[in-house]
């Protein structure tokens, strides 16, 4: 029995059904640079990966939603009403999808009957690569062909943003619901957050793969220091923008930053906004490199972004910190630096392919021992965007 076999037999039987549910996929996302920066204005240039959410699901007769998770077995079914999409603490996890059914109908969409939808990821909880934008992409392109609403990507991606922000309580930025929604297999996509302009960038990594090593470390983002560190730079916005006429950090070149940095009053606050133009120029440059061939001077380019996001953003943590550091110290190592918001979550490295056994070996042996549990390590394949799929394809 095959994967796609099971996922249906495991639907039917939750939802007590002989029918064939309709099956959708959405991935998770690594960012290769550019972090911090979309709340900022700035560009980020982030990858949609293998590893995701598959959804499958079949409209009702009546205005009943149900939801269930393979992940939240012991959650039970979660079921609510079309006439009452309210956040609600004891759906838990359902608030994802419930907040995405809530903004597409608000919007106008004609979701004019209830679903059983169930949910499989295998991106792991509170990684950092984003399991949640990648349960409210798989919800998008669920609702969009179970209801044939002709929902385009980016109003779906705004949807998805709008449930972490007003919903949820996430100030995030878009860049996780975009790198999910328009990711492009073998590709990353450099995105300027203000405008939403975007390019693909082919990742051609040659002799190097993309390693992800998960600190293990849990992180609740809503919880974190995430809405502070954005309050920071809005703050340090308002005092630049006394004297610079300008929207956000994104539109200032380092070279501005340092002419004006004196009108930031705050010492810590100008830290954050340092990070934030020193890192959308970085990002902007990585491009370039990629572009080149340049692994050597984009690896360079991540490490830089790390030490920013520790000494000046100050997002790293002593988990990330260790595993950064110890990927630095190997041999066929080009970059290495921490993905996502931070405060623990996922590292990432580019690493030769023929040194990986050892990395592997030698950074769990680190990491055990500073940390006193282990790291998790995957190879990232650099798969599409959110979409339906085939039985076949669940594998
Ligand atoms: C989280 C947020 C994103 C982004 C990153 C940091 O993943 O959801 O919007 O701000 O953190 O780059």
């Amino acid at each position: 029995m095959n994967k796609a076999t099971t996922l249906i037999t495991e639907f039917q039987s939750i939802f007590n059904t002989h029918n064939n549910p309709r099956t959708f996929f959405a991935p998770g996302r690594i960012n290769l640079i550019g972090e911090h920066t979309d709340y900022n204005g700035g560009h980020v240039f982030p990858a949609s990966i293998s590893y995701g959410t598959t959804a499958l699901g079949r409209k009702r007769d009546d205005q009943r939603i149900r939801f269930y998770s393979m992940n939240f077995p012991e959650a039970g079914i979660i079921e609510c009403d079309l006439s009452d999409l309210s956040f609600k603490e004891s759906d838990q996890w359902a608030n994802y999808p419930k907040g995405m059914f809530l903004y597409l109908m608000e919007a106008g969409y004609k979701v004019h009957r209830g679903a059983d939808i169930l949910f499989f990821g295998n991106i792991p909880n509170g990684a950092g690569l984003s399991s949640s934008a990648s349960i409210e992409m798989a919800t998008g392109v669920l609702l969009n062909g179970l209801f044939d609403l002709k929902l385009k990507p980016i109003p779906m991606i705004q949807f998805g943003q709008m449930v972490e922000n007003m919903y949820i309580g996430v100030n995030s930025g878009i860049m996780d619901q975009f790198a999910i929604g328009m990711g492009k297999q073998d590709h990353a996509i450099l995105l300027n957050c203000q405008t939403l302009e975007y390019e693909y960038a082919p990742l051609e990594l040659g002799q190097y793969v993309i390693m992800i090593i998960n600190t293990n470390k849990q992180r609740a983002l809503a919880g974190s220091k995430y809405n502070e560190r954005r309050t920071q730079c809005e703050q340090a916005l308002r005092d630049l923008q006394r004297k610079l006429a300008v929207h956000s950090l994104g539109e200032l070149t380092p070279e501005e930053f340092e002419l004006n940095k004196k009108l930031i009053t705050d010492e810590v606050n100008r830290k954050r906004a340092k990070h934030a133009v020193y890192e959308n120029a970085r990002t902007l440059e990585a491009l370039k490199d990629l572009q080149q061939g340049d692994l050597i001077r984009f690896g360079q380019l991540m490490n830089e972004s790390h030490r920013s996001l520790r000494d000046d953003y100050e997002v790293t943590g002593h988990e990330l910190d260790t595993l950064v550091q110890a990927a630095w110290a190997q041999d066929g190592v080009i970059g290495a630096r921490m993905t996502g918001a931070g405060f623990g979550g996922c590292a990432i490295a580019v690493v030769a392919k023929d040194k990986v056994n050892d990395f592997k070996k030698n950074i769990s042996t680190i990491y055990r021992e500073k940390i006193g549990y282990d790291a998790t390590f995957y190879t990232a394949g650099i798969g599409s965007g959110a979409r339906e799929i085939s039985e076949e394809a669940i594998l």
